[in-house]
């Protein structure tokens, strides 16, 4: 946590939420996980064992029951929800399995709107920028109903990296692709997180994927360990 080449330092991070008896269900348990910028790590590990559950925590959706969480240099363990928002703005990038995209907006409304979110100006040029980065100005006046789901994908990477975030999370991005898109993808996300800087924390039941990033840390019943 102290290195101040680490930009995620999470120590003794637990996560207990309430289950349907109205009792506490512990999630994550003291979770250990110090990544430093510009370094690529994957999450692997069964279903339910709290992989979406810590990138919820580090993208400060969710707060952490105990423990500490410090990313690119804030301390946003106690952070209320607009100084979340704006950390979120200005540190973060979010890619879905399920795309996530608003149906009503076009590909570049969905881009331009995360841009303006984010309180960034010059919306237009970037949110072009980027969808020219992913091969897609062609396609950035349809609504995602018109669009594949590796180009919905792809407008998704694109609002991911339109705010140059110092951090990327992805949460199984390929899970919903067929192989063949789904290794674009792949080959897309690597491309623009080295062109970037950017840090990336792929979660993924692909072990594959998962051999690509520099390295591989197992989620287990809330507890999180190196792949030894
Ligand atoms: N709001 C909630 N209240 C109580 N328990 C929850 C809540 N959300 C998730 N859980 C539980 O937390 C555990 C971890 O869920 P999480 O979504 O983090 O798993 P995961 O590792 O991402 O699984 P998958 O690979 O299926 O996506 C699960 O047992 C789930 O049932
Ligand atoms: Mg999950």
């Amino acid at each position: 946590m102290r290195d101040v080449n680490n930009i995620i330092g999470i120590e003794n991070l637990s996560l207990n939420l309430l289950g349907p008896n109205g009792k506490q269900v512990s999630i994550l348990h003291n979770v250990n996980l110090n990544v430093q910028a510009g370094e690529s790590v994957s999450i692997v590990g069964p279903s339910g064992s709290g992989k979406t559950s810590l990138m919820m925590l580090i993208s400060g959706v969710e707060k952490a029951t105990s423990g500490q969480i410090e990313i690119a240099g804030q301390d946003i363990t106690h952070y209320n929800e607009d100084q979340l928002a704006a950390f979120r703005g200005e540190n973060i990038g979010v890619v879905f399995q399920n795309f996530h995209l608003i149906p009503t907006m076009t590909a570049f409304e969905n881009v331009s709107v995360s841009l303006e979110l984010a309180g960034h100006t010059d919306t237009e040029q970037k949110a072009l920028d980027s969808l020219k980065a992913v091969g897609l100005e062609k396609r950035m006046h349809h609504y995602p109903e018109q669009l594949s789901g590796g180009e919905q994908q792809r407008v998704a990477i694109a609002r991911a990296f339109a705010t140059h975030p110092k951090i990327l999370l992805a949460d199984e991005p390929t899970g919903n692709l067929d192989s063949e898109t789904g290794k674009l993808i792949v080959e897309l996300l690597f491309s623009l997180t080295v062109q970037y800087g950017t840090t990336l924390v792929l979660i993924t039941h692909d072990e594959k994927l998962a051999n690509k990033t520099s390295r591989k840390l197992v989620m287990k019943d809330g507890v999180l360990n190196s792949d030894a």
